[in-house]
């Protein structure tokens, strides 16, 4: 066991995600049971950069395990990008005789992390926070349960509305280079077709069967924003075969990101908060926390940022239903 840990400093970055709260209630829990001080670091490396520390108390935390969104807040940095950013950070760091350092984010995060630690010895733990479930070393990150549970209940919504009109939606959900939301969002409504940006084969089949489409039903699409064609462009393209359809197009956004974490999303934030400090006093270093077939797995950063490709057994399940 690593004694030297004594004053631990936790952010999150990137999007925020439900459940980032109960991770950060596990962290500072853990901490105060092992003697290791706990800083919070406010609006991710931005924080770090501009040396914004609070303190975070368990019993604080406690009252907010039930919370969406980032008690510490979070932020896109475009100044950690440089190299004088970083340097700053590091001063920062030092100045407060942080030992060790845990993130909560997603590849973005990683990345970072990856390039500071050409400069910054200290070690580094990484929790999975993003709605995306675009990382590898864990079957899911933190938020996706819960950002999928919101794009479902709208999208059950969307669909009476749908239905009374006879009309087409076609229902944009989050997912920047991924359709982990939509393969699962959609098959869980019941999606006539689901787009997402890992097929190519997915509008030749829509195509195939809004031909058979009668205007006497709802036809529903649920569209990953990071689908090649998009929403509006599929739009276009099943009005040029069909004019006379009424179609509308709503996009879920943020929305998906807020509310309150789902069950699953505050165990994993309990489960990923607690490993990541017992992780670093037992001298783990530059890996990320993940639950892989319900074990508690540590991976390399590097590893962690690869493309991270759409479950296979799901993308082929779409298939077998011709969604
Ligand atoms: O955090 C992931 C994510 O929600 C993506 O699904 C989405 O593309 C992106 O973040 C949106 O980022 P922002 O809130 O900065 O516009």
């Amino acid at each position: 066991m690593d004694t030297n840990i004594k004053h631990i400093g936790v952010f999150t970055s990137g999007g925020d995600s439900p459940g980032m709260n109960a991770a950060l209630y596990a962290i500072s829990k853990a901490a105060e049971i092992n003697n290791i001080r706990l800083s919070g670091i406010r609006r991710g490396y931005e924080g770090l950069i501009d040396g914004d520390f609070v303190k975070l108390k368990p019993n604080e935390m406690q009252k907010i395990v039930h919370r969406g969104g980032t008690v510490l807040k979070t932020a896109r940095s475009s100044r950690f990008l440089t190299l004088e950013g970083r340097k700053l950070a590091l001063d920062n760091l030092l100045k407060n005789k942080i030992d060790a350092l845990i993130a909560i984010g997603g590849d973005g995060t990683f990345k970072g992390l990856l390039v500071f630690s050409e400069l910054c010895e200290l070690p580094f733990v990484g929790i999975p926070g993003t709605i995306d479930n675009d990382l590898a070393g864990t079957d899911f990150t933190l938020g996706f349960d819960s950002a999928v549970n919101t794009a479902i209940d709208n999208i059950d919504k969307i669909r009476d509305t749908a239905e009374s009109h006879n009309r087409i939606f076609l229902i944009e959900v989050m997912g920047r280079d991924c359709g982990y939301i939509a393969i699962n969002a959609g098959l869980g409504v019941g999606a006539d077709a689901i787009l997402i940006p890992e097929s190519g084969q997915d509008f030749v089949r829509l195509l195939d069967k809004i031909k058979n489409y009668e205007s006497e039903d709802a036809f529903i699409v649920v569209v990953a924003e990071g689908d090649e064609l998009g929403a509006e462009i599929t739009a276009s393209k099943i009005k040029e075969l069909n004019p006379e359809v009424d179609l509308r197009i709503t996009k879920l956004g943020h929305v998906q990101r807020g509310g309150n974490p789902s069950a699953l999303d505050r165990m994993l934030g309990i489960r990923l908060g607690a490993a990541s400090v017992t992780a670093l006093m037992n001298g783990e270093r530059n890996v990320m926390a993940g639950i892989l077939d319900n074990q508690l797995k540590f991976t390399p950063f590097d590893s962690v940022v690869k493309q991270h490709q759409v479950n296979e057994e799901l993308y082929e399940l779409l298939k077998t239903l011709n969604t």
